[in-house]
Parts: structure tokens; sequence; C-alpha cells
């Protein structure tokens, strides 16, 4: 018989057997900003979140600097919108100003932009609409500026999550033409069109005004498929790949890691985070434990980078525990 009871014995002999170890280094703490002054709005539907202006963001810059978590994820909550979703891709969008700040006052910080057009279009589609269609090859040229836009501002990595085919390639161009050349690309490969996204869309304000994203988002169901999309990432230059959500869709995140060799990202997104905060709120489940367990999960599953609602409390919970 084999004894496995053996190694489980105690804390210490159990530490030595753990095979898997969550860090702050491993978090990405996604951030809303918002145009407009002195705001802290909370976002009802994800406790704890808020979306701040850029005069008061340095209150939670403050929070995520002291957690040890040291990388963030920008979205930005124009004032206008508009079809073709200026605001992405102005030099002095909420986003771009947000990076130049953040860069000027906080230099050690890992500034992560998402690059998508949901947040800035009037009919909160991810890419330029016609004729009740979202359009693939005339958004690419958009998604560019806004990413050479931002990288001007400062930013680290450049994370499209449109979906849109070939955003990748034609990013990497427009970043290696203007200069870029050292600014990597973290790509939303596999972004299922999920249930798990609607606390999001209040969040920054990006619900589809029609229809829904099953056009350019994957379909649940295809395991197969994520994988080629992957792959296709990889070829067209993405420096990390990302697995979004996160938690039913561990089997693809695994099946990624063992395909292929390169950095893989995960996304706790906004619905799972509300979830166990739900849960936590009416004492039904232990939020650190729970917590502790899914992002643990992620990691044994293969995620170098865990992007996550709980990054700084999982900051915490790492520290008090060392
Ligand atoms: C924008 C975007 C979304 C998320 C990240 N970037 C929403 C969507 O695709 O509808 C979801 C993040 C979350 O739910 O936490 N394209
Ligand atoms: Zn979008």
């Amino acid at each position: 018989m084999q004894r496995f009871r053996r190694l489980r014995k105690n804390e210490t002999i159990r530490n030595m057997m753990r095979e898997t170890r969550l860090h702050p280094s491993d978090l990405v703490y996604p951030m809303f900003i918002i145009e407009g002054e002195n705001i802290k709005n909370p976002v009802d539907s994800m406790p704890g979140i808020y979306q701040y202006s850029l005069d008061r963001m340095g209150e939670e810059l403050d929070r995520v600097m002291e957690s040890g978590v040291r990388s963030v994820l920008l979205f930005g909550i124009p004032e206008h919108k508009d079809e073709v979703g200026s605001q992405a891709y102005d030099e002095n969008g909420i986003m771009q100003r947000a990076v130049r700040q953040i860069k000027e006052n906080y230099p050690r910080l890992y500034v992560i932009v998402d690059v998508c057009l949901c947040e800035y279009t009037s009919h909160g589609h991810c890419g330029l609409v016609r004729g009740g269609e979202v359009l693939n090859d005339e958004t690419l040229p958009l998604l560019s500026k806004m990413s050479v836009t931002l990288a001007k501002a400062g930013a680290d990595m450049i994370a499209p999550s449109d979906m849109m085919d070939g955003r990748v390639s034609a990013i990497r161009e427009a970043l290696d033409e203007n200069g870029f050349s050292g600014v990597p690309i973290m790509a939303y490969s596999a972004k299922f069109a999920s249930g798990y996204y609607s606390p999001f869309r209040d969040a920054a304000h990006s619900a589809p005004e029609f229809g829904d994203r099953r056009g350019y988002q994957m379909d649940f169901a295809n395991g197969k498929e994520a994988i080629r999309e992957i792959e296709e990432d990889i070829e067209e230059g993405a420096d990390i790949v990302m697995v979004k959500p996160a938690l039913a869709y561990l089997d693809v995140l695994k099946e990624a890691s063992l395909t292929f060799d390169m950095p893989l990202a995960v996304y706790n997104v906004s619905g799972e985070y509300s979830m166990v905060k739900a849960a936590a709120a009416n004492g039904w489940i232990d939020e650190k434990k729970i917590v502790t367990e899914n992002l643990t999960a992620m990691k044994r599953a293969g995620a170098k980078i865990i992007i996550t609602y709980h990054a700084l409390d999982m900051a915490r919970w790492i520290r008090e525990d060392a």
C-alpha cells in the first residue's frame, strides 16, 4: 500500500511537498479609470471595486504598491462615446492620460492596457459597426492606432481583447513601425463569449447596445478551436497568450500549457469574482480559502500570469501566511 499520508503529517512537510505557490508577482490587478473629477464610484455588482477619476486613482494605486502587486491592467471609461470610438485612440483620451500620469507618479508599476473599442463606441461593440455587422479588417487600424498612442504614453504592455482576426499582427506591425518594438503584446487569444462578463459591463459601461459578442468571441463549447486561436496569435507575434474566463476553462488553460511553450495568462473575470464575493458576504463560504484555492488552481493548470480583482487581497493573504 502506498502511504500518501506520510507526507501530509504536519504543516512543515506539507509545505515542503507543495507543488504550486502563489506570489504577488503572479498577479495583475484590473482598474477602471473614468473621465471626470473627484470620482470614486463603487461598482455595485463587484463589491470592493471602484471606478476612479484621474485625480483620485492615486488612492488605489497606493494600495496596489503597498500590497506588493506590481502590475495593473487598465480600462478607460470616456465621457463621450461615438460610432467609431474616437476617444480610444486620441492622444488625450482617458487611457492615454491615465498611463502618462501613472508612469510619472509610479514609475515602478508595470502598466498593461486593455485595447478594445467597446468602452468607447456608442453601440458598445468591440469593433466598427456597419449595417448591424461588426467589421473585422476595418477595425484593425483603429486598434493599432490605440496601441501606438498608448505605447507613446508609456504603456509597458498592450493587451488586445477585441477578438478581431489578425489584430495581433496588425498591432505588432504598427508598434514596430513607430519605434515600439520593445513593447510586448499579451493577446486575449482564447476569449469566450461568456455570461461571466456581465458585472464588468456595468463597471466599464461597455454592454453592447444590440445583439451580443458571439460573432467574434468564441463559443464556450469549443476547446480545439481555442488551441487554434492561441496558435494563430503566437504566429502573429503575441508574447503572452491568454485564456479567458478562468474557472470554467481550466481544461483549455491546461491543454494550452501542454501544447505551447509560451507564457500563459488567465483572466479571472468579473462574474467569477462577484460570485465569490456574494457567497462570502452571505457567510456561505470562506473568502480567503476559496480565493486561494481558485487562484492556486489557475496556476496549477499552467497560468504564469493571473489577472484578478482579488489581487490585492490575495497579495495580503500571501504576506500574512508567509
Ligand atoms: C473588453 C473586455 C471585456 C472584459 C475584458 N475586456 C468585456 C467583454 O468582452 O465584454 C471582461 C473582463 C471581466 O469580465 O472581468 N472587450
Ligand atoms: Zn471589447
